[in-house]
């Protein structure tokens, strides 16, 4: 296991439509430790795998250390994620490992309901609300070659991030 290293914008790979898992092998589940490996390394609560150079519907989400995270699951591994359920909407400012100099508001679900498969393949479905239905959000628009700089409609919208 090591912490692999984060594309960051302008990357191309980011931009790509990433594919669905169809096969559950060993190599899966390493990517799978390295990926949570390297959530754990970062300043982030979750990643998707096209960050780490992967173009696949596979995630890692833990929002649990967040001093902004509600009610969560801990560490959760979504692969081929849908969300089945929308409710609510609130303007939230969020950031990513990949765009590290920016955070941008963005309009979300507040809750969501998540159907994904386990890291062994297992159908699992989950009740999101808060950071953690941000997160669920964001993740799946890595798989659709979306970053946060997509949901800016105003530069009122887009603030540059101070060091961290
Ligand atoms: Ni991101």
């Amino acid at each position: 296991m090591a912490p692999l290293p984060i594309r960051l914008y302008p990357d191309p790979l980011l931009k790509k439509v990433a594919q669905e898992v169809a096969q559950w092998d060993s190599s899966l589940q390493c990517l799978i430790n390295d990926m949570i490996e390297t959530l754990y390394h970062s300043p982030g609560v979750a990643l998707a795998a096209p960050q780490v150079g992967h173009s696949i519907c596979l995630t890692a989400i833990d929002v649990s250390r967040s001093p902004r995270a509600g009610e969560n699951h801990g560490l959760i591994i979504l692969i081929n994620p849908r969300i089945i359920q929308w409710e609510g909407e609130h303007r939230f400012r969020e950031g990513c490992l990949s765009v590290p100099e920016f955070l941008t508001n963005s309009v979300r679900a507040e809750k969501v309901r998540v159907k994904a498969l386990n890291r062994n393949g297992i159908p699992q479905e989950f009740h999101c609300e808060g950071l953690e239905a941000i997160a669920v959000q964001h993740e799946i628009d890595h798989f659709e070659g979306k970053l946060i700089l997509d949901h800016v409609r105003s530069p009122r919208d887009l603030f540059r991030r101070k060091e961290r």
